[in-house]
């Protein structure tokens, strides 16, 4: 087993007692780190930083240089399967993700294949194992992908959504064609997931960006399933340690009780719920990862702290909680904020753990 000399993280994921609440962000590394828009300008864009494994290990240490995070967290994106599944990624400035081969039909889906994760997609593993070899053990790795929905939604809709008419026409007038999609794509990311375990990472977390748009049924049949299929073909133990693997659907908070019953060891909150609430609805179950409003982080360095010992009260004194935000850091976000969010997180949950 490789020593860790911080493991809070960890712990707070296995409940565990900690010294103090582990803390890490939700998108920690990118826009808003000047020297992140630096290497990012050197390498030409956003792909070209994720493909080189060199550039993708030194931005997912940015982060760590500047503040005390109790992890770290893979520098890639949750769109590097779609893109290895031959859809053609590309970033257009201001509008976010598209594709150039779309899904339109079912034809389209028999055509695509799993990737191999140590061919197509061997550029996220060799970063896995570059950045595991920087960390030297100083804090956990985080692995990650997307919901088989979340990134279906991005393959039928050629991009970033708001209403989803292209994948909810699939859904209601074609399902089967959209569940040989999500089969497909719950495949991928296990094999994606359980590679990036062997090459070093040691906990996942599955971003489930866009379940929340659907009906609650639909959010069973659609989203949940998948993953509880992805829960229950991941590698739980590796290297002598469990690797947990925590699930984060966006704007979930009225199905928390099915999340945590898919075997999951953390649940990520947003933060439309009281975490106080979400404890007593399933904190005997699992971990929490949560939940402060990233937009929180444009208020002054004392109202940050409020809020911190405000989500901390509501958890209350137990392992058990990983601090972080309910979502990605905004990228105009002043990074002494961030600063004086993650210190604030250590500072004041020392007396809750005595
Ligand atoms: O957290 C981290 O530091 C790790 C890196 C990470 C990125 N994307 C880097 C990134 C992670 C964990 C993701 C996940 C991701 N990607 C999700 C799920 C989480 C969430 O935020 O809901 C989603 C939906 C995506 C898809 C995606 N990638 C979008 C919508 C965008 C554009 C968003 C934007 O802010 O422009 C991306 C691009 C992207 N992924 C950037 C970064 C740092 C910005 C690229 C750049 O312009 O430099």
């Amino acid at each position: 087993m490789t020593e860790l000399k911080n493991d809070r993280y960890l712990r707070a994921l296995y409940k565990q007692p900690v010294d103090c609440t582990p803390v890490w962000m939700m998108r920690q590394a990118g826009r808003y780190l000047p020297e992140y828009r630096e290497l990012r300008a050197q390498a030409g864009d956003f792909l070209s930083l994720c493909k080189n494994a060199e550039l993708a290990c030194e931005v997912t240490m940015q982060p760590l240089r500047r503040f005390d995070l109790d992890a770290a967290i893979l520098f890639s994106d949750i769109l590097t399967i779609p893109d290895a599944m031959g859809l053609g990624l590309y970033f257009e400035t201001g509008e976010g993700p598209k594709f150039s081969r779309p899904i339109t039909c079912k034809a389209d889906v028999d055509k695509i294949g799993i990737p191999d994760p140590e061919g197509e997609l061997q550029y996220v593993m060799n970063a896995v194992r570059t950045i595991r070899r920087e960390l030297n053990g100083d804090v956990p790795l985080i692995g990650f992908s997307g919901s088989p929905w979340t990134l279906a939604t991005y393959m039928v809709e050629g991009g970033t959504s708001k209403a989803f008419t292209k994948i909810k026409k699939m859904m209601y007038a074609e399902p089967q064609t959209l569940h040989a999609l999500l089969d497909k794509l719950a495949d991928s990311v296990i094999s994606y997931l359980n590679a990036q375990i062997k090459a070093g990472a040691q906990s996942v977390m599955v971003f489930d960006t866009w379940g929340g748009v659907l009906t609650p049924r639909d959010y069973n049949d659609f989203s949940l399933q998948y993953m509880q299929k992805i829960v229950d073909g991941l590698i739980r133990e590796n290297d002598g340690r469990r690797v947990p693997v925590t699930l984060f659907t966006k704007n979930a908070g009225m199905w928390l009780e099915r999340i945590a019953a898919t075997g999951c060891d953390g649940v990520g909150l947003d933060w439309t719920i009281n975490i106080a609430d979400a404890k007593a609805r399933i904190g005997d179950k699992v971990a929490l990862q949560g939940n402060m409003d990233p937009s929180m982080l444009y208020a002054s360095p004392e109202r940050i702290r409020q809020e911190v010992a405000t989500i901390l009260e509501g958890f209350g004194e137990s392992t058990g909680h990983v601090f972080n935000l309910g979502h990605g850091i905004h990228l105009d976000v002043p990074p002494e904020n961030a600063g004086a969010f993650i210190d604030a997180v250590h500072e004041l949950s020392r007396p809750y753990h005595d």
